[in-house]
């Protein structure tokens, strides 16, 4: 388990070009025991600042939260870069630099555009939602079960494609180099609306990887309940599903739902896996409210909770240090708390 995959070269010989890419080299062997450990790198993103209020946040009036300030590496930078082009400058040779243990990754978190479930609880209110509808599929009229994104989830992930097409012309802004995506059908849309119409260049195509440990915490109620595997491939056939993913949904428990606390233990199971395994410096996770929630905390950053369809970039920096982490036992998940009777709708605020 070793995150840095970048050797590290002469740091003379980064060149300061938008498009510079450390090349993959084979991971060193670690004999003794060695974990990795995550931290948030603060003060070029508006998202990691405490004085920034997430609900009023807007990633489409910020340029993605990046905070124009000048970094160490500018002397290097044509004065024509832009700000996103400093910034991948400052990053890349923070990885040359930092040693055969340390990986320095963006990852652009988007949460999935507005799902017919969280219309659902909105019409129901929380409290009749988790105790009686969640459990359902549907209403009659609406279906729920592994939600589907509503025509404003839709145009939330198109503004998401409108934004990254913006900051592609106005900005050269580096584009994901790997995507991942929550096997749930929400994030699955929105991925495939926010990526498949840009102008990606063919090095890095828009080919997500389904990771199960990505989907949203496993409530009990049936949104977060997915499909099974053939099912995503023939409604996404070009997605990339890991190995190793069943065909069934082995997680999901009616009734029982997963505990906090081994949310983030998964949460840094499947980042684990991720920094362990790819290279690349610039990757982008398609995923939920609650699970974006979960791998903050595994980053130790900010609370920072995301409206339908929002996206925030963070700085992680990932150290392999030797020993063994606090315990990771799991608990078994808990029984959920339901109502047996309908309850009545909320009385209409005026
Ligand atoms: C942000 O707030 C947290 C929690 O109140 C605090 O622990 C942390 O030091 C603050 N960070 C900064 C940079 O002020
Ligand atoms: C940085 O400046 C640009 C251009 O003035 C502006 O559009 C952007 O919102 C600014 N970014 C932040 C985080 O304030
Ligand atoms: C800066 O980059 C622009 C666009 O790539 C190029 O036309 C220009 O010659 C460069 N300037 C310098 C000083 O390298
Ligand atoms: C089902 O729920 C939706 C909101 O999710 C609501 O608009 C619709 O009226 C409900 N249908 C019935 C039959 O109550
Ligand atoms: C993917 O998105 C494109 C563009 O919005 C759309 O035309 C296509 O039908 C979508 N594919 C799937 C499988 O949802
Ligand atoms: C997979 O799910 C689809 C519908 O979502 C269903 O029609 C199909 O029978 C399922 N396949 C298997 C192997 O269970």
């Amino acid at each position: 388990m070793l995150v840095k995959y970048i050797q590290a070269v002469s740091w003379l010989a980064v060149t300061c070009t938008a498009n510079w890419t450390p090349s993959p080299t084979s991971a060193p062997e670690y004999t003794s025991p060695a974990y990795i450990k995550y931290s948030t790198v603060p003060g070029f993103f508006l998202q990691d600042d405490n004085a920034t209020v997430p609900g009023t946040f807007d990633y489409t009036a910020t340029n993605f939260g990046l905070v124009n300030r000048t970094y160490p590496t500018n002397h290097e930078c044509n004065d024509s870069f832009t700000q996103w082009q400093k910034f991948k400058h400052f990053v890349d040779t923070l990885n040359v630099r930092s040693g055969k243990d340390v990986d320095y990754k963006i990852l652009f978190l988007g949460r999935h555009g507005e799902g017919y479930h969280n219309v659902a609880e909105s019409y129901y209110g929380t409290p009749a939602w988790n105790c009686y509808w969640s459990i359902r599929d549907g209403n009659g009229t609406s279906v729920w079960a592994d939600a589907k994104i509503t025509p404003n989830g839709v145009a939330q992930a198109q503004i998401a494609a409108d934004f990254w097409a913006s900051r592609i012309k106005l900005q050269k802004i580096p584009l994901p180099q790997s995507y991942y995506v929550s096997p749930l059908t929400r994030c699955l849309q929105t991925a495939n609306i926010t990526f498949s119409q840009l102008p990606l260049s063919p090095l890095n195509p828009f080919v997500p990887t389904v990771k199960e440990l990505f989907r949203e915490g496993i409530s009990g109620h049936t949104c977060d309940r997915r499909g099974n595997k053939t099912y995503i491939h023939n409604a996404f056939p070009r997605y990339h599903i890991e190995a190793g993913f069943s065909e069934e949904d082995l997680l999901f428990k009616p009734l029982e739902g997963e505990v906090p606390t081994d949310q983030d233990i998964r949460s840094k199971t499947v980042l684990d896996d991720v920094f362990g395994s790819d290279s690349h410096t610039w990757l982008s996770v398609t995923s939920h409210s609650g699970e974006i929630a979960s791998i903050l905390r595994v980053f130790g950053h900010r609370p920072f909770s995301l409206n339908t369809g929002a996206v925030i970039p963070v700085l992680v920096k990932a150290e392999t240090v030797s020993g063994t982490p606090a315990s990771t036992a799991m608990v078994p998940y808990t029984t959920i708390s339901t109502c047996s009777t309908q309850p009545s709708l909320p009385t209409a605020t005026v």
